[in-house]
Formats: structure tokens, C-alpha cells, sequence
């Protein structure tokens, strides 16, 4: 595998493998590898012949006071991972060549990204936009491989990719979980022992919400509700959103139905955590 760190490098690299009549998979990633990742670099390296996964933390998508400084690293263990899989490249250019100094553009996807996360992190979608426009230009991808855990920033991507003519297939990939039922996170490393168990509440939620719908449970608001007062009873966790929306639009539903999401946002001490699943059928 090869490390590369400069875009135009990067590029190069890219304009070979076309030549050559490779296709090649992207997978963006902020580091700090765990089984969620490593399974969007093994879907990757499934559906085309090079795979490069990107390592950037990007400064563009974190509010003024969230976690950008502590974001946890560990480049030499990505590394290995990312080579184990069989990755071709791993792509981790500098703040300083994403963003050279005199840096003016943006890519904004508007609607999708007002409800949700976006609501609670005012510009975070617009920097997911940017860097993720940026790495298509720069690494060329046939496919790029993004998680359901983060369906808002998956809906919002494939947006930008319709509006805006990307050559670019979006492929989503399935929440991938501790055994307990955690979605998997580089933020859980934040978690102390306490935290970690009200993290729990989450998956639970979710868990009694499908329950319910399978029970003949129709109606949302009432639903919402319920599941408001369950993580709100659970404990010291507070509550960013609750919400049951349709999974295309991201528009509030008022009937469940087979494409309605549950996704919720809450904070464990200073930890944000998201997760989210279908309501019918499989998630
Ligand atoms: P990051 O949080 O590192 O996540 C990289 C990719 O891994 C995203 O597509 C995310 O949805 C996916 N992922 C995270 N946890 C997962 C899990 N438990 N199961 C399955 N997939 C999971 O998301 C970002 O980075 C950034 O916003 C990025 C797209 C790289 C742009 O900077």
C-alpha cells in the first residue's frame, strides 16, 4: 500500500490506474479505524480493482466548539489496517494542501441539510460537502463507500453528486455495531465506563421502536414521543433530537411506513452520538 500525502500526487496516481482501465473505490474517513470503517474498505475493495481510503480531519465540518483539537489519531495503526484490507492508497494529504492559504470555495447542498444534525451544527454539512467534492476531484473514484450510521451526511452527499453531475456511484453500507448494540464510532473513545453504558439507550430505543412498529404502532408523532420519554428516563443523557422521518426527503413522517428512519442525536457527558434505523423491513 501506498501512503500519499499531496493531492496532485494523488491525481497522478488516479490518471494512471484510468489509463490502465482500473476502477478504483474511494472511502473517506477521518481516521481512527474501527470495524464500521474497515467494513466500507471491504465493500470497497469488492466492488472495484484499487481501493483508496482518505484520512483527513477535516477542520471545515467541526463548529467553533466542537471536538476538532481532541478528534482522537492513530496513523500508524490506520495504516496498518488500511494495507491488511488491501487497500491500494492511503491518501491523507495536510490541512495546508486541502486548504491552501487564499482558499475561497464552497459546495452546499441546501433543504436536506436544514433538519437533523444540520440544525444542531450549523456549517457541518457544508464542510462535509467541500472536502468530499474535493477528494472526488483529486482521487477520480468510480465508487465512493460511505456508512448509514451518518444517513443525513449519506442523503446530503448523494445530492450533491445528482445536482451537480458527479461520476461518481454512492454506495451506503449497513451500521456496523459492538456486540451490545453500539453503533461503532471513533467518538466512543470519549466514553468512560459510566458513559459508555448510557450510550446503550440509543440501540435500545431503537430497538423498541421497531418493536412497536411491529406491534401495529402507525402513527409517528406518538411514536417519537414514546421514544423521547424512554431515552429521557434511561438517564444523564441529553437529548439533541428524536426524530421519525421519511428516508429519501428527510421530511418529517406522519405515518409509519416501510421507508420511514427513526435517527436520533443525544449527548453522553460531552460526547454527541448519533444512531438511526429503519423502522420496517431491515435497516
Ligand atoms: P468518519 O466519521 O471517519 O466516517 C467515515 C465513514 O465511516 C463514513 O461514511 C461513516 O458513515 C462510516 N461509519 C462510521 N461509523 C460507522 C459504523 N458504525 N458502521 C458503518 N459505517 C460507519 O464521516 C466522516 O468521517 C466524514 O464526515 C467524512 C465523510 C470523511 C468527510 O470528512
Amino acid at each position: 500500500m501506498e501512503i500519499i500525502k499531496n493531492p496532485d500526487a494523488m491525481t497522478a496516481w488516479a490518471d494512471q490506474m484510468r489509463a490502465r482501465g482500473r476502477t478504483i473505490s474511494l472511502v473517506p474517513t477521518m481516521g481512527y479505524f474501527h470495524e464500521g470503517h474497515l467494513s466500507l474498505m471491504r465493500k470497497a475493495r469488492e466492488i472495484a480493482e484499487e481501493v483508496v481510503v482518505s484520512l483527513f480531519v477535516n477542520p471545515m465540518q467541526f463548529g467553533p466548539s466542537e471536538d476538532l483539537d481532541r478528534y482522537p489519531k492513530s496513523f500508524d495503526q490506520d495504516a496498518r489496517l488500511a494495507h491488511e484490507i488491501g487497500a491500494s492508497v492511503l491518501f491523507a494529504p495536510g490541512s495546508d494542501e486541502v486548504y491552501p492559504p487564499g482558499f475561497q470555495s464552497k459546495v452546499e447542498v441546501a433543504g436536506l441539510t436544514e433538519q437533523l444534525c444540520g440544525a444542531s451544527r450549523p456549517g457541518h454539512f457544508t464542510g462535509v460537502t467541500t472536502v468530499v467534492a474535493k477528494l472526488f476531484n483529486m482521487v477520480k473514484p468510480h465508487f465512493a463507500v460511505f456508512g448509514k450510521k451518518d444517513f443525513q451526511q449519506l442523503a446530503v452527499i448523494k445530492k450533491m453528486v445528482a445536482d451537480l453531475n458527479f461520476d461518481v456511484k454512492i454506495i451506503g453500507q449497513p451500521i456496523f455495531r459492538e456486540k451490545d448494540g453500539l453503533a461503532m464510532s471513533s467518538r466512543n473513545s470519549y466514553l468512560d465506563a459510566d458513559e459508555r453504558k448510557q450510550a446503550l439507550c440509543l440501540y435500545q430505543a431503537l430497538q423498541l421502536a421497531r418493536q412497536k412498529v411491529a406491534g401495529g404502532e402507525k402513527n409517528a408523532a406518538g411514536l417519537k414521543q414514546e421514544i423521547f420519554r424512554f431515552i429521557a428516563a434511561s438517564g444523564k443523557v441529553e437529548i439533541d433530537y428524536v426524530s421519525i422521518v421519511d428516508c429519501r426527503t428527510l421530511s418529517v413522517c406522519r405515518e409509519i411506513t416501510d421507508k420511514s428512519l427513526l435517527a436520533l442525536a443525544v449527548k453522553v457527558g460531552k460526547t454527541r452520538l448519533i444512531d438511526n434505523t429503519l423502522l420496517k423491513g431491515d435497516s
